[in-house]
């Protein structure tokens, strides 16, 4: 069976200011939980695991804070490749990369690199992401390549495809968002169309290996229908 499973990792800024702290504290600890996640991801069946890092729109936050986020996740990728290699597990960055800094650049694709040929598990980030942005570019591609004129079939096949020029993306199957919000803030939405939704309270400094065991558990025992009528018996 194969599982894709994508996270909105949110609740680290309350977490932190919950605990009289500032809101870096909890980016700081949201990335160990990161570590913790993706530890524990491939031995619960998961082949595919995208985690929402920083959205299109976080760029509308105060400088400091989105400073903070790139260098945690610069430092994530320097540290955390050789590990990752050594788990089997290949890294994708998914989102623009014309805004983010040419070191950056730089580090994703050395990341990317070592960690290709990982089968056990993908791991896609999602950094300066917009599904709607997405969407929008591949609209443009296909339109550029075949011409709007493409019958459905084939426009829809080729757009899936343009989305995911950069590699296959499955449809996801679970969709969870920690930090209580129940909204999908421009993520994945072309992907989610048929995704279980699992909203926890619980903020993302505090999500264990153990809380993706219960989701996944919980997914198990959804039934899911994908339009059909369930046949009796
Ligand atoms: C998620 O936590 C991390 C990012 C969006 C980068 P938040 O920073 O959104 O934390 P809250 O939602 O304000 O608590
Ligand atoms: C979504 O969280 C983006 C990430 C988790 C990276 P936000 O905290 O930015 O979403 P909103 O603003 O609550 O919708
Ligand atoms: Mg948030």
């Amino acid at each position: 069976m194969s599982m894709h499973v994508a996270i909105i990792m949110d609740g680290n800024g309350r977490w932190a200011t919950g605990q009289g702290r500032r809101r870096e504290w909890g980016h700081r600890r949201g990335a160990e939980a990161v570590r913790r996640v993706v530890r524990a991801a491939p031995d619960l069946g998961i082949d595919a695991l995208t985690l929402y890092a920083f959205s299109s729109d976080n760029w509308s936050r105060p400088a400091a804070e989105v400073g903070l986020l790139f260098r945690l996740f610069e430092r994530y990728l320097g540290r955390e490749a050789a590990e990752l290699k050594e788990n089997g597990v290949a890294l994708r960055v998914v989102g623009r990369r014309d805004r983010l800094s040419p070191q950056l650049v730089a580090a994703i694709e050395r990341a990317e690199s070592e960690t290709r040929g990982g089968q056990r598990m993908t791991l896609r980030v999602a950094v300066d992401y917009s599904s709607r942005h997405a969407l929008l570019e591949a609209v443009r591609n296909v339109a550029a390549q075949h011409g709007l004129a493409a019958d459905r079939p084939d426009l829809s096949a080729a757009l899936g495809r343009a989305m995911h020029a950069g590699g296959p993306s499955p449809d996801v199957d679970l969709l969870i968002r920690t930090g209580g919000e129940k909204r999908l803030s421009d993520f994945l939405l072309w992907e989610c169309a048929y995704a279980e939704l699992l909203f926890t309270p619980k903020m993302w400094p505090d999500y264990t290996g153990e809380d993706l065991a219960a989701a996944i558990r919980e997914y198990a025992s959804r039934d899911r229908r994908f339009g059909k009528v369930k046949l009796a018996g």
